[in-house]
């Protein structure tokens, strides 16, 4: 026979042993996650969240044109960057998904596998979603974007040429849009570049090495895709590789972020207030807790009209 303080021993043992299949139940759905290439959303670990905005999203006015994404990630930024931007920007996509890799012994190496990441993924998309949308976009878990905007500048432009969107920079005498800020394509520039990457004379890179922006400048060019303008007429730029706070602050200290985009942009770019358009898309090396501030400073902040106020 059980005494009272052997049952209390027994219930505790079986609370530890169902917390901890609990856990171990838990641990293993994230792994079984982190093994696809791509994988739908972080939402099943966001879900009440991302409920609320996808709500947001189907009832959004939005203009005609369907956007795409994939959007690269990696797995330590999982459960960071990943829920971030799903919790924000990328509920104001059309669709997207995440883009990462295994999780495996190799992660120390995986910089020196983007090129190879940043194609499979544009050939996955082109072959499984190549016809349902009109725009494909790259991008990353430490970019926010400003979707309204750059559907405003999409919607000016036939998906059935070969444009894309991005921000042109410099190294020596090569010209690429900056991996950051990522990339847009229409339909017929994801074709067009999809196919140079198998033409058997191909000037695109074959072997996988960090330089993805490098390479997808040299292989743009050869499939011949046109450059949709991102800089006004007063020279401001609209999407913007380094966080703003290295470029908008008037008493700068010009730090290594600040010398790269200000020597390097093959437009040249101002700082200060005059460094960005009062159409911003998008803002690269923005933290997770950056994008919540953001998206809160945009979406829900409302200022005050001072003018309608009674005497
Ligand atoms: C790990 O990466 C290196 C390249 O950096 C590669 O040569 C090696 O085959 C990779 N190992 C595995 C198990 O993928
Ligand atoms: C790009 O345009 C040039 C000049 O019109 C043409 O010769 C070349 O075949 C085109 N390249 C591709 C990959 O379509």
């Amino acid at each position: 026979m059980l005494n009272g303080r052997k049952y209390r021993y027994v219930f505790l043992i079986g609370f530890i042993v169902i917390i901890l299949m609990f856990l171990m139940d838990s641990r293993f759905h994230v792994k079984s996650h982190l093994k696809v290439l791509y994988q739908e959303s972080v939402k099943s670990l966001t879900q009440e969240m991302g409920e609320e905005r996808r709500q947001e999203r189907r009832s959004e006015k939005r203009l005609k044109q369907k956007i795409f994404a994939f959007i690269h990630t990696f797995p330590p930024y999982h459960q960071t960057r990943a829920k971030a931007v799903e919790m924000t920007w990328a509920s104001r996509l059309d669709d997207y998904v995440f883009s990462t890799i295994q999780d495996d012994k190799n992660l120390t190496n995986s910089r020196f596998w983007l090129w190879d990441r940043v194609k499979a993924a544009f050939r996955k998309t082109y072959k499984e979603k190549g016809n349902d949308f009109d725009w494909f976009m790259k991008a990353d878990d430490d970019c926010y974007y400003i979707m309204e905007n750059i559907r405003e500048v999409l919607s000016k432009y036939d998906p059935n040429e070969p444009w894309y969107l991005g921000e042109l920079v410099t190294s020596g005498y090569k010209v690429y849009p900056s991996g950051g800020t990522g990339y847009i394509l229409s339909r017929a520039a994801l074709k067009k570049f999809v196919t140079a990457l198998d033409e058997p004379k191909t000037k695109c890179r074959k072997e996988s090495d960090e330089e993805e922006d490098i390479h997808i400048g040299n292989c743009f060019r050869y499939a011949n895709l046109s450059l949709i303008p991102t800089v006004n007429k007063e020279g401001r730029h609209s999407l913007i590789p380094i966080n703003l706070k290295d470029l908008v602050p008037d008493v700068l200290e010009r730090n290594v972020f600040t010398k790269w985009y200000t020597t390097k942009s093959k437009i040249k770019v101002k700082t200060g207030k005059d460094c960005c358009g009062p159409k911003l898309m998008a803002v690269h090396k923005v933290t997770y807790q950056e994008m919540f501030v953001y998206d809160y400073l945009l979406y829900r902040v409302q200022i005050a009209d001072l003018d309608d106020l009674d005497d």
